[in-house]
């Protein structure tokens, strides 16, 4: 998405330990005209895929979600990021490692809320490691919906997410895939 890998460009800042910092437009301020026009990227990617649903994880995915989820008309549920087991099964819950912050957390979604007849479409801003994306596919899986695919902003293309999600037979759409970045220079390099 050409307008994104721009943006990205204009004000995305490479900081030391292969990051992106973004948090001008898309997770601290957040411009809302740009996330209208992902909203409907993602609409032209997954249309004729019967989404019912659109499942994102807090925090930074949330704003993303929703202006996905007016194309689709679809609510946005967001998965909770947990440190205490909950053991009530009124949840689906799975583990995360995020290697990237170095933490353990349980990820949880109501079951009121996925159900066997949703087809989900999975939204989140970075794909990095895919830890968070791996554990809200298993999500859907044990609710019994269809998982229709994942749309990402940015996918970190040198880290080994896209590989590990792909892997699992899920369709993944990223708007903007970066193939390196130098903190040196500060120069981002995009896939074709
Ligand atoms: P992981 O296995 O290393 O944890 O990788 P994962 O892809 O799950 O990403 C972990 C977290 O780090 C995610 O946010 C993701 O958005 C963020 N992240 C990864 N690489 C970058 C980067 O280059 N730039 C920025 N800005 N963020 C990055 P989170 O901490 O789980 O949640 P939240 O920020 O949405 O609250
Ligand atoms: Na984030
Ligand atoms: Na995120």
């Amino acid at each position: 998405m050409e307008l994104l890998k721009q943006r990205i460009l204009k004000d995305g800042h490479v900081k030391a330990g292969n990051v992106l910092k973004v948090d001008n437009f898309l997770n601290h301020q957040m411009d809302v005209a740009l996330f209208a026009e992902i909203g409907k990227e993602f609409k032209r990617r997954f249309a004729g895929c019967g989404v019912t649903k659109i499942l994102t994880i807090e925090a930074s995915g949330i704003g993303i979600a929703c202006l996905t989820a007016e194309q689709f008309g679809v609510p946005v549920v967001f998965a909770k990021k947990s440190q205490s087991r909950n053991i009530d099964g009124e949840v689906f819950t799975t583990r995360v490692e995020s290697f990237t912050h170095g933490r353990v957390y349980d990820i949880i979604v109501s079951k009121k809320f996925l159900s066997p007849g949703d087809r989900v479409l999975l939204i989140d801003d970075f794909l990095a490691k895919g830890s968070a994306l791996n554990g809200l596919c298993q999500l859907v899986e044990d609710s019994g919906a269809t998982l229709v695919g994942a749309g990402i902003v940015i996918e970190k293309g040198f880290q080994e997410g896209g590989e590990l999600i792909r892997g699992r037979g899920v369709r993944v759409e990223s708007l903007a895939i970066v193939d390196a970045m130098d903190p040196e220079t500060g120069s981002v390099t995009f896939r074709d």
